[in-house]
């Protein structure tokens, strides 16, 4: 069995993004600017916030946070949304998730303008790879991606199953291997007999947010697995949705957590906030 080994890859894509922003720097005395906006006191993201400012700051990308108040209201979100959209040293905004919930996602997420949208989550970068003409993808399921590619995983033409469908992972990680040419089964709560349609899978993708969901039932001998959840136990041991130890004799490939799928969603935040950058400014990412 392999390790999909994401804090290896992300470290080596990261290092070259490293080269093409100083070079950049070098040339134009311009840098990218990310803004992180963090809304209340959830303790899980005020960790995954810091280690984004701490990547950029490590890559030369210009960071902030803007940590709101809990009890802020919509409107308030929205015009602090709206003054970042107007400001030219910030190329990209990220609304860290989840949201108190008196808050509604959806309009903050929609108030970003599309062109600073790290996240992907904009109904116009979704629909854009909804048909196929993706400019910013979601994070996770570009890392997801780049993770396999470079690993070799063949994806046309493989049976590939995503549990899970929400807006962050499941359904953009489901468009992408469709376009890649796998054929995509996905599965949630109202799915009946999950288990036999997730042992047709050669490639499991497992997005429920339950720990050790995935046991040797769901799999065949031989599936790539690919685990994006992330808990902690009680004994504070970080697990996945994956039960690693009852699967790792029969996978061919497996993601491990942490390692895998965590390091490389912040990875392609900073490819997007590049990404970002280099439209805004009119750089070619070849320019450097
Ligand atoms: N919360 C959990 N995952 C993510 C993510 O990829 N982006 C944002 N903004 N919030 C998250």
């Amino acid at each position: 069995m392999r390790l999909l080994d994401g804090k290896r890859l992300s470290k080596q894509l990261l290092l070259t993004l490293k080269d093409e922003i100083s070079k950049t720097y070098a040339s134009s005395l311009k840098r990218p600017g990310l803004c992180v906006l963090r809304i209340g006191e959830d303790p899980a993201s005020k960790i995954y916030v810091n280690k984004k400012i701490q990547t950029c700051n490590e890559l030369g990308i210009q960071s902030s946070e803007l940590h709101l108040d809990a009890g802020i209201t919509q409107s308030e979100l929205l015009k602090q949304i709206i003054c970042l959209n107007q400001d030219p040293a910030i190329h990209g905004i990220l609304i860290q998730l989840p949201l108190p919930k008196h808050l509604n996602s959806s309009s903050p997420l929609e108030a970003v303008s599309p062109l600073k949208d790290v996240d992907g989550f904009h109904p116009t970068n979704l629909g854009r790879l909804m048909i196929g003409e993706a400019e910013l993808i979601p994070c996770t399921p570009l890392g997801i991606m780049s993770l396999l590619d470079e690993n070799s995983i063949e994806i046309k033409g493989k049976r590939a199953v995503v549990i899970g469908r929400s807006r962050i992972v499941g359904r953009p990680i489901s468009l992408l291997l469709d376009q890649a040419g796998a054929t995509v089964t996905v599965v949630h709560l109202q799915t009946s007999h999950p288990e036999a349609l997730c042992k047709e899978a050669d490639i499991l993708v497992a997005a429920a947010g339950k720990p050790n969901l995935v046991g040797k039932n769901h799999i065949k001998e031989g599936v790539v697995i690919v685990d994006v959840g992330i808990h902690r136990t009680d004994s504070g041991k970080l697990i996945g949705d994956v039960n690693f130890e009852e699967v790792k004799e029969l996978a061919s490939a497996i993601t491990p957590v942490p390692g895998g799928v965590g390091p490389m969603t912040v990875c392609s935040l900073m490819q997007n906030t590049w990404k970002a950058f280099c439209r805004l400014e009119n750089i070619r990412a070849d320019d450097s």
